[in-house]
């Protein structure tokens, strides 16, 4: 398996990688795409994503963390939560947000980067690399991140809708890190992720499977009968302060 120290090639944090032949290939660079020097994600996931992004604009990634820290990151979240407090989650842009139990019903926690507890941090690490990996292959402008530990209650659902707001989000790139060991078919609360009237994608709140999409796909949150924990966050093309 390809692994991104095992190849000398280049000095930088860029290396040049071929892709096999079976893969999609990018409209602007032949069989090549530009792969972050993989630290922290095994070089072909990274291929993977950029695959699926450019076919479909969303990417199941199961196991993008292992079990073990998937869980110590969870264990961070309800620790939070149990000294913190979660709050209703809002609707709509910041400034006139509004909660709507109607439209959403989970509970968030905003991380602070900055701050974060240590397996927390080690996601918002990974992220940061998808975000260079992203920008390079496809020139999307992003330049930060803001993310919320997120809890949806059994019962709990956010129906359809859109992530990039209409009137100038900076939101253009979703994702969504599932914490829940064990999820079965029948505790519902999938992400369902639509192409005009059909289900693109069904995703189920596994464990360490991150789920990545376009703001603009319309998606949603069906009925969970578990509690459903995750760390939810969006790609900005702004910085925030
Ligand atoms: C959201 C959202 C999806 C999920 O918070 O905007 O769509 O699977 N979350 O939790
Ligand atoms: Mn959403």
């Amino acid at each position: 398996m390809a692994n991104a120290s095992a190849c000398p090639c280049y000095p930088n944090d860029v290396r040049l990688v071929h892709i096999p032949n079976t893969r999609v290939k990018s409209k602007s660079l032949g069989s090549l795409r530009y792969i972050l020097t993989a630290k922290l994600m095994n070089i072909m996931d990274v291929t993977d994503l950029l695959d699926a992004f450019e076919k479909d604009g969303f990417y199941e990634w199961r196991n993008f963390q292992d079990t073990a820290d998937a869980m110590a990151v969870r264990t961070e979240l309800l620790e939070t939560e149990q000294s913190n407090g979660f709050k209703q989650a809002a609707i709509g842009k910041q400034g006139e947000a509004m909660v709507n139990s109607g439209q959403r019903s989970d509970t968030i926690h905003w991380i602070a980067a900055d701050s974060a507890a240590p397996y927390t941090a080690q996601v918002l690490e990974k992220l940061s690399e998808i975000i260079t990996v992203l920008n390079r292959n496809f020139y999307l402008g992003i330049r930060d991140f803001e993310c919320h530990y997120t809890h949806y209650p059994p019962g709990s659902f956010y129906k359809r809708h859109v992530d990039r707001h209409r009137s100038g989000s900076s939101r253009v790139v979703s994702f969504v890190l599932y914490l829940n060991a064990d999820w079965q078919l029948d505790d519902g609360g999938e992400l369902v992720i639509y192409e005009g009237s059909s289900e693109a994608a069904v995703i189920r709140p596994q464990l360490g499977t991150l789920a990545i999409f376009l703001s603009e796909k319309e998606h949603e949150v069906l009925i969970t009968a578990r509690d459903r924990m995750s760390i939810t966050g969006w790609l900005l093309t702004e910085s925030i302060l």
